[in-house]
């Protein structure tokens, strides 16, 4: 699964845990998600795309419309890795029926193949709802981001016995309701590696150690698009916010001093 070169469209049933890992990452837009598509089993349109693209400070700003227009993007571009894309805040936790409605609305408007949203054992019902519906669902355990206001908020969970029981519990009744792959986040190695072993489908981790089945990144984080401090769980493949600042101060130097457009930019010249 995910060989550069393969061309074959992943699908949920592919989605199992295996010796190799899943490699999941976030892409919001569809240039971005055309250039990651060969290279991973799953594109995540995560509601990161609310502090990410959007600049808000929490991801609760996020709207079912942002999620569709980004998630149509990504699923246009794509012709290989599994598109999943986040129910956001607001947009699922009123009732079984709401879910279904706006995961259904999701899924026609974009074209994804599968729906992901955030809640431990007190989404079981709604993740059993909408599987029995034929939507498939990704859980997202341990740091809910959705349910702090700011990123100051994020705390890793696991970390006593109460709320490790918790984290393990909330795994398990979403793994039994239905769901075909679990994100943990934010979470304590034990934990994950007590989950990961404990469950029948492939976990998906973000700060939660190398013990899960597979891994996801936010794709401007692997890519250093920004120059802020960068949390001990990302590790930066590359450092564009330096080269995107240094391309666009040599524009605005040639713009100013009218070395371009230059001849060779221009039409009806000699
Ligand atoms: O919104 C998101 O990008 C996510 C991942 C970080 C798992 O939920």
């Amino acid at each position: 699964m995910g060989a550069q070169t393969e061309v074959k469209p992943i699908k949920i049933k592919d989605i199992v845990k295996g010796a190799t890992p899943i490699v999941c990452l976030t892409a919001y837009t569809a240039p971005m998600a055309k250039l990651l598509d060969p290279y991973v089993d799953i594109l995540l349109v995560g509601d990161s795309l609310g502090m990410v693209v959007y600049g808000f400070e929490s991801t609760r700003h996020v709207t079912l419309d942002m999620m569709i227009a980004h998630g149509a993007a990504v699923v246009r571009a794509s012709s290989h890795a599994l598109v999943v894309v986040d129910m956001p805040f607001g947009s699922y936790e009123v009732s079984n029926e709401q879910a279904l409605l706006n995961a259904a609305r999701i899924m026609k408007e974009t074209g994804c193949a599968a729906v992901k949203f955030e809640g431990g054992s007190v989404m079981a019902s709604t993740v059993k709802y909408l599987a029995q519906h034929q939507i498939p669902v990704m859980g997202h355990i341990g740091l809910m981001p959705q349910s702090v206001k700011t990123s100051k908020g994020y705390k890793i969970q696991g970390r006593d016995d109460l709320q490790a029981q918790q984290v393990m519990a909330d795994a398990k009744a979403i793994a039994e309701a239905g769901a075909f792959a679990l994100v943990i986040e934010g979470t304590i190695e034990p934990v994950a590696r007590a989950i990961t072993s404990s469950i029948t489908i492939p976990t998906i981790g973000i700060g939660a150690s190398p013990a899960c089945d597979g891994q996801v990144l936010v794709i401007d984080d692997v890519l250093g698009i920004f120059t802020e401090f960068t949390p001990r769980f990302i590790k930066r493949y590359a450092e564009l916010a330096p080269i995107i600042q240094e391309a666009v101060q040599n524009y605005a130097a040639d713009v100013r001093a009218r070395r371009f457009p230059g001849p060779e930019h221009c039409f009806g010249t000699k």
